[in-house]
């Protein structure tokens, strides 16, 4: 009979959201009027702009009649799309063979590890989106070398840590701190990638939440980052696509192996022979939402989403605590120094009615903190602002 892959005996007992959810439904069975304001994973509340539902909706109709059913479309997505993406955010500065359309960055991350192989080492910030690195260890990584991220270096790892590794993931603006880092921070990052010959998996699903001109919506942006990084995209975040299932993936054509080879043909490689591409119907409705009308849309939402940032951050900080993130990002990554991060999760939900996630989920320098997500929908932003307010005392002592 099969073994049992040993790199499990590796990975922690459940994934973290899944816990949250088991957690929040067994206070919810024994505190049933108890109303809950979920605060805990970033999942889109506003819904899509109707323009993307009706291309969906014209889409899944298609495909009902003889004339215009279609099947298997290229694993690497509809060229318009990809040559949207390009013009949207790239300013044509990708040629079609170098954009991907994908199902998602977790589905993704998974493919990018069938890429690159097992027994890497690879860098992570800490605190760090869980999925780096259980799909490192699920594809048997030789190391996983942690990149603490605190406030008393603003976030940004001491990279020298990394010397030797094989590939660093980085996220801006990042989950879980909301933190975005500065132009300067990522021409280090850059510099250090080149120099050590590292590669950088650059996850910048966060990028349309950037307000900030100055800050980098994309690696891109800084000279050099094509030589050595791959960016993962994502239509979630950007067009509440949590449900719908979107992303892209850019792949250089710069972009090169130790020994000189081009990584691009690979990738195709594995794209093609893993993947039968996203639905006709997600990659529809991805078209209609960079439309000037999705694009109005999407700003919208954002725009409601960072209201709600604000308001949390705002209940937050009236109080003293130490918060970080929420200008630029959903998510808001608050401090509370000597209490432990499981505490604190145990005392949001059962005192204040929030589900939060505990910062020690995403690694060891998450402790002491907690994440709230803006995702909510805004009057549960208010809500939880007035619980927060109202129940002070809880939060401080
Ligand atoms: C999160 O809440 O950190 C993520 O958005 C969940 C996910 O994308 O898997």
């Amino acid at each position: 009979m099969i073994r049992r892959n040993q790199t499990f005996a590796r990975l922690e007992g459940s994934y973290l959201f899944p816990e949250i959810e088991r957690r929040k439904e067994a206070f919810r069975a024994t505190h049933p009027e108890a109303e809950l304001i979920n605060l805990g994973i970033g999942d889109a509340s506003l819904p899509v702009p109707a323009v993307v539902a009706e291309a969906m909706a014209q889409k899944s109709l298609e495909m009902a009649l003889p004339e215009s059913f279609s099947g298997y479309g290229p694993s690497e997505g509809l060229k318009e799309l990809r040559k949207r993406i390009a013009h949207i955010f790239y300013r044509d500065d990708f040629s079609l063979d170098e954009v991907f359309v994908s199902d998602g960055s977790k589905s993704e991350m998974c493919r990018l590890q069938a890429l690159l192989g097992v027994g890497l080492k690879v860098g992570v910030q800490n605190p760090v989106y869980p999925v780096f690195v259980d799909s490192s260890i699920i594809f048997d990584a030789k190391e996983i070398v942690s990149l603490p991220c605190l406030p008393e270096n603003n976030f940004f790892p001491e990279l020298r840590q990394a010397a030797g590794c094989d590939l660093i993931y980085f996220c801006s603006p990042n989950n879980p701190t909301g933190v975005v880092y500065s132009k300067e921070h990522l021409e280090e990052l850059v510099a250090f990638a080149i120099e050590n010959r590292v590669l950088i998996i650059y996850d910048a699903a966060y990028s349309p939440f950037i307000q900030q001109g100055e800050h980098p919506r994309s690696i891109y942006e800084i000279e050099g980052a094509k030589e050595v990084a791959i960016e993962v995209c994502s239509y979630s975040k950007l067009a509440g696509f949590t449900g719908i299932r979107l992303g892209w993936t850019i792949v250089p054509k710069e972009l090169r192996y130790a020994d000189g080879g081009p990584i691009l043909p690979d990738w195709r490689r594995i794209v093609q022979t893993l993947f039968n591409g996203a639905s006709r119907i997600s990659q529809a409705g991805g078209l209609a939402a960079l439309t000037t009308e999705g694009l109005q849309g999407i700003e919208e939402n954002i725009a409601i989403y960072l209201e709600s940032a604000r308001i949390l951050k705002e209940a937050l900080v009236a109080q003293g605590i130490s918060v970080f993130g929420g200008d630029s990002s959903p998510y808001i990554w608050a401090h509370f120094p000597g209490k432990t991060s499981w505490d604190l999760f145990e005392e949001f939900l059962e005192e204040l009615h929030i589900v939060t996630i505990p910062g020690s989920g995403f690694g060891t320098s998450g402790e002491g903190f907690v994440r709230l997500s803006a995702f909510c929908s805004y009057s549960d932003a208010v809500k939880a602002a007035e619980v927060m307010k109202r129940k002070q005392e809880l939060l401080i002592t």
